[in-house]
């Protein structure tokens, strides 16, 4: 058995760590997904990919955004509330609380 090389190929892009998935299936859409897209591709964000998603298995509660790799969730995300997701959570790394799913980021009351 050989083992592997070491010198692996240098991928030709820059990585992403970052990427932003705006749900664009129907139910979103209807929710006002489109505009919600249009707003992050809007600003360019250094580092961050926005990607269209598919349904992201959350229907009723979009338009859905989803960060990864960090795996936070934003639900009903208005197209003017993008720019403050961008500024403080892309940008400043503090989540936007008021804006979190709470069924995967439940909040505590006090
Ligand atoms: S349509 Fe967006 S989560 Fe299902």
């Amino acid at each position: 058995m050989t083992t592997q090389p070491s010198n692996f190929p240098i991928i030709d892009q820059p990585l992403s760590p970052k990427c932003v998935r705006v749900c664009q299936n129907r139910t979103c859409k209807k929710q006002g997904a489109a505009k919600v897209f249009a707003a992050f591709t809007a600003l360019p964000i250094p580092d961050v990919t926005v990607t269209a998603s598919s349904c992201l298995g959350q229907c009723g509660n979009g338009p859905m955004v989803l960060i990864l790799p960090e795996m936070v969730w934003y639900s009903g995300v208005q197209p003017d509330e993008v720019s403050l997701l961008i500024e403080n959570h892309l940008l400043g790394g503090q989540r936007v609380k008021q804006m979190l799913y709470y069924r995967f980021h439940p909040q505590k009351s006090n």
